[in-house]
């Protein structure tokens, strides 16, 4: 079925899982409906214009500024990496969001990765299409929206998710127009993601290697996101209010069209593009394991009528790779008077239990607290 026979259904007969389906039948997601033609946003891409989804986004001219920190020297000079160590538990503990520079992964590479996701979603339909599944056990796995059908509104994205680690793939197993950056990329993501690692544990007062050592750099997912240009950007979003289900997320950015915000002290907050930085941010497993001190921060990404804006979302985590490793609350981190706030459960768990909510606005955390 072809993207433009969208218009043919009509939503106010109640038939918004037809449109859905629709939708998600011509496998070209929504870079489909934007190659059609379409100047008016089908009815599922619509949000409602909630207090939550209006845009009381203030300017990064603002005193509020997502801290940069720059990595440079923290494996030699011992004062450096004491600031940086408290830089980054500052940031954790207050935005959950921060950026990173001289992180080590060369600027080609940043360079490359993005080409290869704008290549894998810029390449024919027809050989793109053979990739687009729901299903869970894939180790590729391009959709449109992977909440399409409980989400509330659809989102102006479309995604591909490569499982990296553990257990690598072989590169026949990947797409074949980025297949050689994906596993290259994929390894820088997975060494810086280590030091990271060392980093917030000791800022957390714990043996550098305590996180390491609980396997939060195990796995990781590798999402390339597409953001087409939106005919009506007002109406929809990139990605809705959310908090990532992984332990950290290092997350590379377009450099010019931005969109992407964080949600601190209850304002909208804009991630400046910075060319050559990573975003890293703190997922709702981190904020588990450390019994709230550090802040998996709720962020959505603004649709823009500029694009397509590129960005490549790396997830450490284990994802549905079935380890039995139970995590809560750091048993170091607790006394007293930090009680533990959150049952103990395991990645694959509090995944399934992400999924079946969807995008919906409120984080999956708050069903884990005791
Ligand atoms: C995500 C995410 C932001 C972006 O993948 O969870 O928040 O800029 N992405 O694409
Ligand atoms: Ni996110």
């Amino acid at each position: 079925m072809e993207a433009t026979n969208l218009d043919q259904f009509h939503p106010e007969n109640g038939d918004r899982q037809r449109e859905l389906k629709a939708f998600d039948e011509t496998k070209a997601g929504v870079k489909g409906l934007v190659d059609a033609g379409i100047t008016k946003l089908p009815t599922i891409f619509i949000h409602p214009k909630t207090p939550q989804n209006s845009s009381n986004n203030i300017s990064t001219a603002n005193k509020h500024n997502i801290p940069i920190i720059d990595l440079q020297g923290i494996h030699g000079n011992e004062k450096k990496r004491r600031e940086v160590v408290a830089a980054i538990g500052e940031a954790s503990e207050t935005w959950g969001f921060f950026q990173v520079v001289n992180h080590g992964i060369p600027g080609t590479v940043l360079e490359e990765i993005k080409r290869g996701v704008r290549g894998f979603h810029e390449q024919d339909t027809e050989v793109k299409k053979e990739w687009y599944t729901r299903d869970q056990s894939r180790r590729v796995i391009y959709n449109s929206n992977f909440d399409l059908y409980t989400a509330p509104a659809a989102n102006w994205r479309d995604s591909v998710l490569c499982i990296m680690a553990p257990n690598p793939p072989h590169p026949h197993e990947l797409p074949p127009v980025c297949s050689d950056i994906l596993i290259k990329y994929s390894k820088e993501v997975q060494k810086l993601g280590g030091v990271l690692f060392e980093l917030l544990s000791e800022a957390l007062g714990l043996h550098p290697n305590y996180l390491n050592n609980i396997e939060c750099n195990k796995g990781l997912n590798l999402l390339g996101h597409y953001y087409p240009a939106c005919p009506q950007p007002d109406l929809t979003l990139g990605t809705t209010k959310h908090s990532d289900n992984d332990f950290l997320t290092i997350l590379l950015q377009d450099d010019d069209i931005g969109g992407l915000q964080v949600l601190h002290q209850n304002q909208w907050i804009d991630v400046p593009p910075t060319p050559g930085a990573l975003v890293i941010n703190i997922g709702d497993l981190l904020q588990l394991v450390t019994n709230d001190r550090f802040k998996s921060s709720e962020h959505r990404v603004l649709a823009s009528q500029c694009g397509p804006r590129i960005s490549v979302a790396c997830f450490l985590s284990t994802y549905l790779f079935m380890s039995s490793r139970i995590y809560g609350p750091i048993k170091e981190l607790l006394s007293d008077e930090n009680p533990p706030k959150y049952r103990e459960t395991t990645v694959e768990e509090y995944i399934a239990h992400f999924h079946a909510k969807g995008l919906d606005g409120t984080s999956a955390l708050l069903d884990f607290k005791l």
